[in-house]
């Protein structure tokens, strides 16, 4: 916890430290990481963005030096943030070209092929024992060409393909990266720049268009099923997309779109549960209560009143994590009159299930976008982000770094550190604070 400054100012030189530890994980071409287990020695290549870019082999940290297409699309819709917000050249500069080295870097992934890997060569011979349990093996790296790379979660940051067991497919990476792009679409410079984004985003659109509402794995990476955060970022990047398509004169691929965008905008509708959202459809009420509800609503970027942050089911959603991880964390309860740090969801045991950065800046960033919809009491809406943000800050070390969770008795950093999403998170939260004070 970092004393003396007012809220606004410590927000402000957070959001700078954030972007700056952020911009670590981007071409970390510098850094290197050794698996000895499989023989590997990574070394970044421009455009990748690593999860985090501190090395450790669940040591106890876990192992998070991959380019995941959900935290890399996370990481880079922030920085679009940034390009649009700063007043500095060099730094919109900068990002500029993570952002060009990027798309890049994504194009080059789609040509690799799980065949051409394993062909001619005994991979399997160089898988160490102890690491053999891990190893995916030979036939399921065979399988991956084509249409399978975009279900492949995450690769190696030197652009090859993860040698990993993981649990695959998560479909709503392609879907994020597709977000991504058409925000970032306006800021392009240059006629290369724009075709490149181009055909990376169509690729993308096509991918979510065949595989949206097909049950895969969630956004923590644990059972397979149908959530509902991987399907409302679906049917946004599809929506939005056949707009895109259509503005851009193909006609075809606005179609197809539309049509996959308004069945999985139909979907959605699976997952009401009584006055609430469920993460999971199929599961009975009261089941699946995830802070993944509330993230999935603001990376869709959508507003609406079904589905979108004028939902008023989104609220109670929220407010029922709020009473569950309000008496569920020790460093919650020791603190009965601030709003509370959000976990992900009931009993997760992941590192002890603590609170995690990400979630708890999304109760904030909700909170500040509502302060512009229609109707809304802008001051209440931004105080209530405020108190979200205090909390925030209190589970915040004094350098301004930010792990994956923090422990939930002691609020000391938890898992993997220096985590990009969590930046990223604080960068949009902190971007959206600035639009709520000025609405
Ligand atoms: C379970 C965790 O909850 C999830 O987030 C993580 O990525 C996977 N395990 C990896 O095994
Ligand atoms: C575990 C999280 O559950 C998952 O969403 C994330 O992609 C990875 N960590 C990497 O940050």
């Amino acid at each position: 916890m970092t004393a003396g400054l007012e809220l606004e100012d410590w927000v402000e030189r957070q959001c700078r430290r954030s972007a700056g530890f952020m911009a670590k994980s981007v071409s970390a071409v510098g850094l290197r990481k050794e698996r000895p287990g499989l023989g590997q020695v990574m070394v970044p290549a421009r455009g990748s963005v690593l999860a985090s870019p501190v090395p450790a082999a669940w040591d106890p940290e876990p192992d998070y030096f991959f380019h995941w297409l959900r935290d890399s699309a996370l990481v880079m819709d922030a920085a679009s943030e940034l390009i649009r917000g700063s007043a500095d050249d060099g730094e919109r500069t900068a990002w500029q070209e993570r952002w060009r080295d990027f798309v890049a870097f994504s194009l080059r992934l789609d040509r690799l092929s799980g065949r051409r890997l394993v062909t001619g060569v005994n991979l399997e011979r160089r898988v160490k024992p102890a690491m053999r349990p891990h190893f995916r093996g030979t036939a399921e790296l065979a399988a991956i060409e084509g249409d399978r790379l975009r279900g492949e979660v995450r690769f190696n940051p030197d652009g090859t393909l993860d040698l990993l067991r993981w649990t695959r497919p998560q479909h709503d990476g392609p879907a994020l990266r597709a977000l991504a792009l058409l925000r970032h679409a306006p800021l392009c410079v240059g006629d290369a720049e724009r075709d490149a984004l181009a055909g990376l985003l169509r690729a993308d659109l096509t991918y979510v268009a065949r595989h949206a509402g097909e049950p895969c794995a969630g956004p923590w990476e644990e059972e397979s099923g149908r959530h509902y955060y991987t399907e409302v970022v679906e049917a946004a990047a599809l929506l939005a997309g056949a707009v895109w398509a259509e503005a851009g004169g193909d006609a075809a691929l606005a179609r197809t779109c539309r049509e996959a965008g308004l069945r999985s905008e139909a979907g959605l509708d699976d997952f009401v549960s009584g006055d609430m959202l469920a993460a999971r459809a199929g599961e009975g009420s009261g089941a699946a209560l995830d802070s993944a509800v509330i993230l999935g609503v603001l990376h869709a970027g959508r507003r609406d009143s079904r589905h979108g942050l004028a939902d008023p089911r989104l609220l109670a959603t929220l407010d029922r994590l709020c009473d569950h991880f309000a008496a569920a964390y020790p460093l919650n309860r020791a603190h009965p009159e601030e709003a509370p740090a959000l976990g992900r969801y009931p009993d997760d045991g992941y590192f002890g299930g603590g609170p995690w950065f990400v979630t708890t800046l999304a109760a904030a960033e909700l909170h500040y976008r509502r302060a512009s919809l229609a109707g809304a009491d802008g001051a209440a809406d931004l105080a209530r982000g405020d108190a979200f943000m205090a909390t925030v800050r209190r589970l915040v070390p004094e350098d301004g770094s930010l792990s994956e969770q923090a422990d939930a008795e002691t609020g000391a950093p938890v898992s993997a550190r220096h985590l990009a999403w969590s930046y990223a998170a604080f960068v949009t939260a902190a971007a959206a604070r600035r639009r709520a004070v000025d609405f």
